[in-house]
């Protein structure tokens, strides 16, 4: 039996039980993961060489095949694409350079073409697509531009995110322009991931949430909304996942992004994201991440919890942020488990 219950729950279709993945499946806390990064420690040859990307995003489907198997990438490796170099340093996270702050380096930007440069990435969906065949769907993904925007801006990861702040603030056309062109570029890149095997696009625009509600309408919304509506006129079937950390206050607006689900982080109810949501709207999550640190019989009721709150129609079942990295695995499996073995 063909294995197609993420797309059909993505889709608002009834389903026998939800579908389950885990947002930073494949990273840390799995042994298999932490033997291949040391024998390969730079991030960037791990993500960037086809064969070993691969190899890491199936870690999990091999150990507890998941319904959903992600791309192993970053929401930053495409920005070398338009002329932004970046690393990611162990203990640090990510790493721009120099960061983008000036008209002159934006207007220096080049537009993104997926081929030859990005061509590993094709190469790593045709891998995981031929392992995966009909028994999960695969999910590609991209950063939105407000969070490549951030990064960029500051540098580096941010806690108060005052840099690229104070240029929303002060220099809002610069900040626009700016914006304007990664989305074009990450428009275009998930078309190619689309292109090469991805199922399903999910964007994560993580650090939208740290905008008052009237700036995320101006600086994030429309450019996510620009690349769903880029990607839905060129694959109106792919099923589209808005990811955005911290979003119960803006969460009426979410609706107006043209996301066919939104994935819902912890702090908000999945009853009552339905609700504000309305039926057309499908919703992943939203378990704490935390969770996974507890006992097995805590894990089954939390998971049970939710799955009872989002209700049979168009609930993918996932973590409100990524898994961390101290989760033990035996946790996350029990987790997916326990899912699998639902029935509504
Ligand atoms: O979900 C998956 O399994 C796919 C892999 C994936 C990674 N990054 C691998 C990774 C995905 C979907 C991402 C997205 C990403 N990257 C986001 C959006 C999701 C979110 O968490 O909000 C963001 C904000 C980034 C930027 C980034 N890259 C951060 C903040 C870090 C962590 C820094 C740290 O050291 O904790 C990274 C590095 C990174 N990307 C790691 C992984 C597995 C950890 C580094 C490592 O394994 O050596």
């Amino acid at each position: 039996m063909p294995n197609d219950l993420l797309l059909r729950a993505a889709r608002g279709e009834v389903v026998e039980r939800p579908p389950v993945w885990m947002m930073r499946q494949a990273g840390r806390y799995m042994q298999a993961y932490r033997e291949l990064r040391a024998k390969y420690p730079s991030f960037r040859d791990r993500s960037e060489n086809p064969e070993l990307a691969a190899e890491i995003s199936l870690q999990p489907f091999r150990a507890f095949q998941p319904d959903g198997v992600i791309l192993f990438s970053d929401i930053l490796t495409p920005l070398p694409g338009l002329g932004i170099d970046f690393d990611i340093v162990e203990s640090q996270g990510p790493i721009i350079k120099p960061p983008i702050r000036s008209q002159e380096q934006i207007e220096r930007l080049t537009p993104f073409e997926p081929e030859p440069k990005f061509g590993f990435i094709g190469k790593a969906l045709h891998h995981i697509c031929r392992e995966v065949g009909d028994r999960a769907t695969v999910l590609g993904f991209v950063g939105a531009p407000w969070t490549l925007a951030a990064y960029a801006v500051e540098g580096k990861s941010s806690k108060d995110y005052a840099l690229i702040k104070t240029m929303a603030y002060r220099e809002p056309a610069l900040l626009h322009k700016f914006l304007q062109k990664l989305a074009e570029a990450i428009a275009i890149y998930a078309c190619y991931q689309i292109d090469q095997g991805a199922q399903v696009i999910q964007l994560f625009d993580s650090w939208a949430g740290q905008l008052p509600p009237d700036d995320y309408s101006r600086f994030a919304l429309p450019y996510e909304k620009y690349v769903f509506q880029y990607i839905k006129e060129r694959y109106p079937s792919v099923p589209l996942i808005l990811y955005i950390s911290g979003s119960a206050g803006i969460f009426p607006r979410l609706k107006d992004t043209g996301a066919d689900v939104i994935s819902v982080d912890w702090t908000m109810d999945i009853a009552e994201a339905r609700q504000i949501l309305g039926a057309e709207v499908a919703v992943q999550g939203n378990l704490d991440p935390c969770v996974l640190l507890a006992t097995p019989e805590i894990i089954s009721d939390r998971t049970y919890e939710i799955i009872r709150k989002a209700g049979r129609r168009g609930h993918i079942m996932n973590l409100g942020h990524g898994i961390l990295a101290s989760t033990p695995e035996e946790n996350a499996i029990h987790f997916v488990e326990t899912v699998k073995a639902y029935r509504y």
